[in-house]
Order: structure tokens, then sequence, then C-alpha cells
């Protein structure tokens, strides 16, 4: 039985693919900074800033999916939380590395998330490809960091894929459950100019994507997690209404008021790139979810008569 260890397992993300990996009959670990036990999963834990951590986490393990990360949309982007957001996923890329670096650990391959933030939040027609640079806002320069915090384990000879992901929808627990809310009351409205980008997955989608980069020794690199069909915000907003069946015809809320409440952080709702699937599906990946009102009768659980 092959061993995946997830760290950051125990979020949104991690709490799916370890549910469809243990389908696939791996065995599934966490590492994660909480020592509490779940029944259902054997954890290790580690202190990022201490640098430490359970060396039985990477031992025997084939693989390693690298969750960890403070939450970007849970607080304001203080100077204090901007610096927790890059170092938790800065040092503990390069805690893990040093591991490998240090020890003769084998690993068959090491597969990280990262964000369609790479490219910056530039709302324009440009499709962004995995072969375009970083951005030079906050979240294009944390995720350049972020990559480049682990890029040493392919100098190591360990197969390394970096998962850029689009905003992820799933039943409960991701950023939709916040958004959805005024949709519910029937007074949703796009953000802003509405003409931002909102490249999204469907959480099933992103999971099937890490088993693949899992399973299949080609993909290694960097590959965009979206759905082929990138809308805009104000498309989103329109048939989020619709799957609701609530009404669509208040006026965009000013993004002046979003700046208002969020600050910077504003910019993840009122800025946004279009990014390409390409890559991915000319890997072999087939989409379960490629439609948006689909993904949202699902994650929603409308049934259309
Ligand atoms: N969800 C999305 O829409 C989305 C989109 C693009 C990229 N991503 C990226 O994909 C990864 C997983 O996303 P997710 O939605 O599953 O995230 P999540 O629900 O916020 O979970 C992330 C996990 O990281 C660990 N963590 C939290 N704060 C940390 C800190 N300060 N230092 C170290 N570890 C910390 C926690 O695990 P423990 O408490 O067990 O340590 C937490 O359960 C993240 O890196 C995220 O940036 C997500």
């Amino acid at each position: 039985m092959e061993r995946v260890v997830i760290t950051g397992g125990t979020g949104l993300i991690g709490s799916r693919l370890k549910e469809l990996l243990e389908i696939k009959g791996y065995e599934v670990c966490f590492l994660s900074r909480s020592s509490k036990k779940k029944e259902d999963v054997t954890f290790y834990s580690w202190d990022i800033d201490k640098k430490e951590i359970d060396s039985n986490a990477i031992e025997n393990t084939d693989y390693i999916v690298h969750l960890a990360g403070a939450n970007i949309g849970e607080k304001r982007w203080t100077e204090s939380r901007k610096k927790e957001i890059v170092n938790s996923r800065v040092s503990s890329g390069q805690l893990l590395l040093n591991q490998f670096k240090e020890n003769k650990f084998k690993l068959k391959a090491f597969i990280s998330a990262s964000a369609i933030g790479y490219y910056g939040a530039i709302t324009s027609e440009k499709v962004y490809t995995e072969e375009d640079l970083p951005g030079n806002d906050f979240l294009g320069k944390t995720c350049e960091k972020w990559e480049e915090s682990i890029s040493d384990f392919e100098k190591l000879g360990i197969r390394t894929v970096k998962i850029r992901t689009g905003l992820v929808l799933s039943k409960k627990g991701s950023a939709l459950d916040k958004l959805i809310i005024p949709f519910k009351w029937g007074i949703g409205s796009p953000s802003g100019s509405g003409k931002q980008f909102m490249p999204w997955i469907h959480i099933d989608d992103l999971c099937g994507i890490y088993i693949k980069a899992i399973e299949d020794s080609k993909m290694e690199g960097v590959y965009n997690a979206v759905a082929k069909e990138c809308c805009t915000n104000n498309t989103f907003c329109k048939t989020l209404s619709e799957v609701l069946q609530k009404p669509f015809f208040f006026p965009n809320i000013p993004s002046i008021l979003l700046k208002i409440i969020l600050g910077e952080m504003s910019d993840l709702i009122l800025k946004g790139s279009k990014v390409s699937s390409t890559k991915i599906s000319q890997s072999g990946y087939k989409f379960i979810y490629p439609k948006l009102k689909e993904t949202l009768e699902n994650v929603l659980n409308v049934h259309p008569k």
C-alpha cells in the first residue's frame, strides 16, 4: 500500500483528498501543527517556527502533498498577517526540503499547492498560462516565494508538481459559504466592475488533479487547476442567482466600500486574471465539472427539474 502524507490535511482540500485517496487504496497520514488526534487518520506533528518535524512523517513515505498555509481569506491583511501567509508556506516548504537534503529518505513525488494569484490580479483579456511571469502584487510575490521554496526538490531528483489553484467550490467550507449569503437573501450582486475574472474549480476536480499528479509520472512542473469555463464576477454572480432561483437586479457593490471593509484583501474579490486550463487538459485530465452552472447545482444540492 502506498503512503501519502498531506501537510495541512485538516483543511478543506486535504480532508476531501484524504477521502478520495483512501477509496483508491492509499494509506493517508496528516502532518499537522495540531497534536489533536482523529481516530480515522494518523497524525504526525511539526512546529514550523522551531523547525521541528516528526521524521516518521517522512520516512517510508511515497508521496507528500503540501497544502499547509495560513488561509488568505480568513483575516484582514495586516503586515503581521501577510508575514504569516508567506512564512507558513515558505518556511514549511524549506523545513520539508531540509529533511530530504539531510537524510536519504526516498520519495516518489512532491506535490505542492500554489495559487493562480501567482499571475497577479489583473483584469484584462490576456489568458495566463503556466509560462507567464509572476505578478507584482502581494499574492503574486507570495506564490513566487512559495514555489521557489520547494524548487530544490527537483535538484534532489524528486519529481515535483506545483498546482496553481483557482477558487475552490465545494459543498461546505469554501469561500462560497460567505459569498453566497446575500444571494440566499435575494440581494446578491456583482462586486466592483464585475468584469474581473474568477477562475474556479470543483473540489473533486482539484483532488482528481492531485491524484493524477501522484499517479502520472509524466506530470512534472507547474499546472493551472481551473475549470475551462473561466467566467467574470458578473457571470458568476448571475449564474449563482439563477441556480438559487433568486432575483438578480441589485446594483454592483461599489469597489470603494469593499476596499474600506476589507483593505488590501479586497483584491481577492475586485481583481482577477483569466487563467488557462489547457495544459492540465492536454495532460489527459478529464474534468468531471467543466461548467459553472452544473458545478454550483452540485455543491449547493440543487436538482433542476
Ligand atoms: N481553497 C481555495 O480556494 C484555494 C485556492 C487556491 C489555493 N489554495 C491553497 O491550497 C492549500 C490548501 O487550501 P485549503 O483551502 O485546504 O486551506 P485551509 O482549509 O485553510 O487549510 C490549510 C491547512 O494549513 C494548515 N495551516 C493553517 N495555518 C497555518 C500556519 N500558519 N502555518 C502552517 N500551517 C497552517 C492547517 O492545518 P493544521 O492545523 O493541521 O496544521 C490548515 O488546515 C493552501 O495552501 C491554499 O492557499 C486554496
